[in-house]
């Protein structure tokens, strides 16, 4: 108790007051392994949360690669080295054929800014659209579509976000496919209005699960007809998969969940577990065109050290089959959870696909009330319980799940079983 305060102390002083700190009563983590987290009283947690330790914390294959690479070379990559190369290959042969290029960063919202400047680039235009909950990285280009933390609105006029498509609490009172339409017209009037004000469109930028947004139930088609209508106006579309990818939805990309073809991909989070490496691949000739304009560098973005790790994490992926687990035991917690909702009236929707679970809560069923008060107490309550999630949405009122991808049944049930304790105590 006293070494918390101690550290609160003096992380306030040192990093700033309003330095972002999850849960009323912080966590002192200070060792993870596997889907574990200890903190510094020994007390363990079932991490729910960290997509970033994609194949477990501290996965020893990739602290293998990482120490041996470090100990045999770490530089930039304007020197001839075989791991970018073969990474690359592998990687890119995971999407459609026509994405066969990468470039290596270190953060997604590098590659999301690369990605920006790449499609202004190749297009001639600056109109971007998003949506109006989102959050895509933090350089200050990429800051202008932070509509999540900006009410909504986009913070420059070359920025039009639309409202994100959701079933649960939709646009319009309709279904299926007339859904999908009403949220395509959004994007048809993102377009109309960037002609009106004479700015050229440069593509959109969406992440393929709207994991920011609340990890809505997308209305089916929409993404194919968003897609096709910037494509329509000159645009490119950027899939974001910073969060979304590298097998968590069950797929290898969430983007092929809708049968679309991006024209560019973005990457990081989960790609290195934890060792600093993102990136973006595309087709051969935008990268080719941005390369030409643009003399691009990176001191740390893919170095031999970055593409071990990166590399390794692929090879857990396949060794462990762990896309296969994110989408069977996804599905074993969604089921459980379906049956929590029966005895819990708070459960108002439960979605996400494989290893991605949103819960939202509402204090009516009927009304759908949002109640963000008690899903921030709930969140606090697991914590407590030695279990560990987050929560998102505009109305900060749906539990986030997205734990490592080896993630077994018996966690599930144990997160279930927590949960339903936590539901049924006042
Ligand atoms: C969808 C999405 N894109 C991009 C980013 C930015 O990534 P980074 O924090 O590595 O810059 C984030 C970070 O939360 C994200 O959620």
């Amino acid at each position: 108790m006293k070494e918390r305060e101690s550290l609160l102390e003096r992380r306030a002083r040192l990093i700033g007051e309003r330095a972002p700190l999850f849960y009323d009563e912080p966590v002192h983590i200070v060792r993870g392994e596997g889907v574990w987290l200890f903190d510094a009283d020994g007390k363990r947690y079932l991490d729910c949360y960290n997509n970033v330790a994609h194949v477990g914390h501290c996965h020893p294959q990739v602290v293998d690669a990482i120490a041996r690479q470090s100990a045999t070379l770490n530089t930039h990559t304007r020197y001839l080295h075989e791991g970018i190369l073969d990474y690359a290959e592998r990687l890119t042969a995971t999407f459609d054929k026509s994405l066969s290029s990468l470039t290596l960063t270190c953060t997604g919202s590098e590659a999301n800014d690369i990605a920006l400047r790449m499609a202004r680039l190749c297009t001639g235009g600056m109109g971007i659209i998003c949506t109006d909950n989102t959050y895509h990285g933090n350089t200050a280009t990429v800051d202008e579509l932070s509509t999540l933390f900006n009410e909504g609105k986009p913070r420059s006029p070359h920025v039009r976000a639309i409202p994100f498509p959701e079933t649960y609490r939709p646009l319009r009172d309709l279904e299926g496919e007339a859904l999908a339409d009403v949220y395509a017209d959004e994007v048809r009037k993102a377009i109309d209005s960037f002609r009106q004000a004479g700015i050229r469109l440069a593509g959109m930028l969406f992440c393929p699960i709207f994991a920011n947004e609340g990890l809505p139930t997308v209305p089916p088609g929409f993404l194919k007809k968003a897609v096709n209508l910037v494509h329509e106006a000159g645009g490119l579309f950027i899939a974001d998969e910073v969060q979304a990818g590298f097998g968590r939805t069950g797929t290898m990309w969430g983007h092929q969940i809708s049968g679309i073809v991006p024209d560019i991909v973005t990457l990081g989070k989960p790609m290195g577990n934890g060792y600093p490496v993102a990136g973006l691949v595309t087709r051969v000739d935008l990268l080719a065109r941005f390369r030409q304009e643009i003399e691009y560098f990176n001191t740390f973005g893919g170095n031999p050290v970055a593409c071990a790790a990166a590399s390794a994490v692929l090879d857990v992926m396949e060794k462990e089959q762990l896309m296969d687990n994110a989408r069977t035991v996804g599905d074993y917690i969604r089921v459980g959870l379906g049956k929590l909702a029966r005895r819990h009236a708070r459960i108002g929707d439960i979605r996400g696909q494989g290893l991605w679970v949103g819960v939202e809560l509402v204090r009516d069923r009927q009304s759908r009330e949002p109640a963000p008060e008690e899903t921030k107490q709930i969140m606090n309550r697991m914590k407590d319980r030695g279990v560990i999630m987050g929560r998102i949405g505009r109305y900060d009122n749906v539990l986030k799940m997205r734990p490592p991808m080896p993630f077994s049944r018996d966690n599930a049930d144990l997160l279930l079983g927590t949960l339903d304790e936590v539901f049924g105590s006042p």
